[in-house]
């Protein structure tokens, strides 16, 4: 496995996005990788701030590079769900 190979859910919990619930998804769905045994693969990360504040909390997928606003921290368990299952989906890029 390597840092390339990974899957990187980068979470904004700057200061509009922390208080908006960013601080929340961080910790929840890290917790959940941990709990299900993909933190090897996927890993979720901090961000200080993307320069949306206004439509934060503020959410970028990698390697698909998929921007997601206003997520809402009280559906963590099933926003993560919804990121896991469009990453592990084909891209139709590819
Ligand atoms: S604080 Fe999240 S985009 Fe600026």
């Amino acid at each position: 496995m390597t840092s390339e190979s990974r899957d990187y859910i980068f979470v904004c919990t700057g200061p509009t996005c922390g208080e908006r619930g960013g601080k929340l998804l961080l910790r929840a769905w890290k917790d959940s990788l941990v709990e299900r045994g993909e933190w090897v693969t996927r890993r979720v990360v901090p961000v200080q701030c993307f320069g949306e504040c206004a439509t934060g909390p503020n959410v970028c997928v990698h390697p698909r590079g998929e921007f997601h606003a206003a997520v809402d921290a009280r559906e963590a368990e099933t926003v993560l769900e919804r990121l896991v299952a469009a990453i592990d989906a084909p891209n139709p890029a590819e």
